[in-house]
C-alpha cells in the first residue's frame, strides 16, 4: 500500500506533503501504492528549475493531464510543446492589461449585482453561503470576459451552470485519485452528470462562437476571449474549433473556483479580524468616495490595503499550493544543499509552491498571523519561491491580474458595506482540497453598515 492510505484519508494532501517535508527534508520520495515513486520537493532551487524549464524539459503530469483532457480536451492548461506555445499566446493576449480595461465595465456591473444580492440578504436577515456567492460572482465575470455572455447566476434562483460547473474540479480530483479508470468501462450517475454539464457548456460556447465569428467577420475588434480566439493571431495558424471550446472552458474553470475561493477566504478573515475590516473600510471610504463600486482600473489600483489582504489570503490559504509535473528526459539536477538528484525520464514530481509561506520566518515574521501590512512596506515581492501562489516561469497563471482585481474588488466593496460575523451552525470553517483548495462551512451573517460619515445623519446608509 505504500503511503496510499495516508493520502486517501487526508482532505488536505498539500498540508500532509508539507508536513513530510518538515520531517524528511525539502526533497523526498514516497510511493503511492504499487505505482512509481513520486518525488516531492519544496526546495526553492528545484521548484524554480522545474517550473521555469517548461515546456522543453518539464511538463504537467501526464496522468493528471490525461484525466483533464478527457473532460476538457485541447485546453492550454494541459497542452505541451508547440501547441501550448500557440494557445498560450492567445490566452496571455486576451488577459493583458489592455483587454482588462475593456472588460472593466463587465466586472463593475457584476460587482454591483453582488452588492445588491448581499444587501437583500442583509435586509432579509439571511445568512450568506460565501463560497456559493463568490462562485456565482466569478462565473458571471468570467463568462462575460470569456465569451461575452451574461450568465447572471447572481440573480438566478434555480438550477444553472453556477450549480453544475463547480462539479468539474472535484471530478478531476476524484478521477486523478481513482485506483483505476473505471469511467472508461462504466459510468456512475456522477459521471453522467459530468458529461451532461460539459455538453451544456459546449452548446453555449457553440452558440456564442457563431456570434463571435459574425462580429469578427464584420470587422469588429475582439471584445472578449472567444472573439480573440476567432481572430487568428498575426503569423499564427488559426485555432481549431475544438481548441476554441477547450480554451473557453479552461478559462471558465481556471477563473472560477480559484478566484472564488480566494475572495471567500478574504471575507472570512475580515469577519475574524474586525481591526483589519476597519482598515479596509477606511481605505474604501477614502478611495471610492461616493462610488459604490470602483469604476475604472486606476481606482482598483489605489485599493492597496484590500490587495494586501488578498496577498495575505494567498499566503495562508493558497488555492493551488502544489503542482504535478514530470521531467521529459533523464536528468541530474542540483539541489540547494549542493547535492545532486538523478531523475529518470517521466518521474512524477510534486512541487510545493507555497511551502515557504508559513515557514519562512525571515521573510514572514509571525508567519502564522494574518497581517496584510507585511505586503505594504514595499520590501516583499508578491511572489518569490518557495511561495508562488500563481505558479512561476513561462506557464505562470495568465489570469493573475484579473484574479487580483476581482478579489480586491470584492474585499473592498463588501468589506466597506457590511459588518461581517461568522456563522458556525454548520461547523467550523476548514479547508479541503479537491484539485484546488477551498473553504468549507463558510457562512456569514451580514449587516448593512451606516457610514461613519453619516453619524450626523442617522438613517442614511453608505451609498
Ligand atoms: C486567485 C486566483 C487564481 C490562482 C491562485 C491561480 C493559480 C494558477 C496556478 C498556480 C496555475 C499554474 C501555473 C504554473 O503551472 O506555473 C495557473 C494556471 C492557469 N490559470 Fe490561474 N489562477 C487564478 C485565477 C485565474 C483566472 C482568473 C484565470 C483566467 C480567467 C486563470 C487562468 C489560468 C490559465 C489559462 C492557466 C494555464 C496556464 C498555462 O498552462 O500556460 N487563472 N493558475
Amino acid at each position: 500500500m505504500g503511503n496510499l492510505l495516508d493520502l486517501v484519508r487526508t482532505r488536505t494532501p498539500h498540508r500532509l506533503l508539507e508536513g513530510w517535508a518538515d520531517d524528511h527534508g525539502l526533497t523526498f520520495r514516497f510511493r503511492p501504492g504499487g505505482q512509481r515513486d513520486v518525488v516531492v520537493t519544496a526546495d526553492p532551487v528545484l521548484v524554480d528549475l522545474a517550473l521555469r524549464r517548461r515546456p522543453d524539459d518539464f511538463g504537467r503530469d501526464t496522468g493528471m493531464s490525461a484525466v483533464i483532457n478527457e473532460i476538457v480536451p485541447h485546453g492550454v492548461f494541459t497542452a505541451e510543446g508547440d501547441r501550448w506555445r500557440r494557445l498560450r499566446k492567445v490566452a496571455t493576449q486576451s488577459l493583458n492589461a489592455a483587454y482588462l480595461r475593456q472588460y472593466f465595465t463587465t466586472i463593475t456591473k457584476v460587482t454591483e449585482r453582488l452588492l445588491r444580492r448581499w444587501e437583500a440578504a442583509a435586509a432579509a436577515g439571511e445568512r450568506v453561503d460565501v463560497l456559493d456567492s463568490m462562485m456565482r460572482y466569478t462565473l458571471d465575470v468570467t463568462s462575460g470576459l470569456a465569451m461575452g455572455h451574461d450568465l447572471n447566476s447572481l440573480e438566478s434562483t434555480g438550477e444553472g451552470l453556477h450549480r453544475r460547473l463547480p462539479m468539474l474540479f472535484p471530478a478531476f480530483a476524484r478521477r486523478i485519485n481513482a485506483p483505476f479508470p473505471y469511467w472508461r468501462r462504466f459510468k456512475l450517475p456522477q459521471d453522467h452528470r459530468l458529461d451532461a454539464t460539459v455538453r451544456e457548456i459546449e452548446a453555449l460556447v457553440k452558440e456564442r462562437f457563431a456570434h463571435a465569428r459574425a462580429r469578427v467577420a464584420a470587422g469588429e475588434s475582439p471584445a472578449n476571449f472567444l472573439e480573440a480566439l476567432v481572430k487568428p493571431l498575426e503569423n499564427e495558424p488559426g485555432i481549431t474549433d475544438e481548441e476554441v471550446f477547450g480554451n473557453v472552458l479552461t478559462m471558465l474553470l481556471a477563473g472560477e473556483d480559484t478566484t472564488s475561493s480566494t475572495a471567500a477566504w478574504a471575507l472570512h478573515f475580515l469577519a475574524e479580524h474586525p481591526d483589519i475590516a476597519a482598515k479596509v473600510r477606511a481605505e474604501a471610504d477614502e478611495v471610492l468616495g461616493d462610488q459604490r463600486v470602483p469604476g475604472d482600473p486606476a481606482t482598483i489600483g489605489r485599493l492597496r490595503y484590500a490587495e494586501a489582504v488578498v496577498h495575505e489570503v494567498l499566503r495562508l490559504q493558497p488555492v493551488a499550493p502544489m503542482a504535478g509535473l514530470q521531467n521529459l528526459r533523464d536528468m541530474t539536477v542540483a539541489r540547494s544543499d549542493g547535492r545532486e538528484l538523478f531523475l529518470p525520464a517521466n518521474t512524477p514530481i510534486v512541487v510545493l509552491t507555497s511551502y515557504g509561506a508559513r515557514r519562512d520566518t525571515a521573510r514572514f515574521p509571525d508567519a502564522g498571523v494574518f497581517r496584510p501590512e507585511r505586503w505594504l512596506d514595499g520590501r516583499l515581492p508578491a511572489e518569490a519561491l518557495p511561495f508562488a501562489p500563481f505558479g512561476s516561469g513561462p506557464r505562470f497563471c495568465p489570469g493573475r491580474n484579473l484574479a487580483l482585481i476581482e478579489a480586491a474588488m470584492v474585499t473592498s466593496v463588501l468589506g466597506r458595506r457590511f459588518d461581517l460575523a461568522g456563522d458556525r451552525t454548520a461547523g467550523m470553517v476548514h479547508e479541503r482540497m479537491s484539485f484546488a483548495a477551498y473553504p468549507v462551512n463558510l457562512h456569514l451573517h451580514v449587516t448593512a453598515r451606516r457610514d461613519s460619515r453619516d453619524s450626523a445623519n442617522p438613517g442614511s446608509a453608505v451609498r
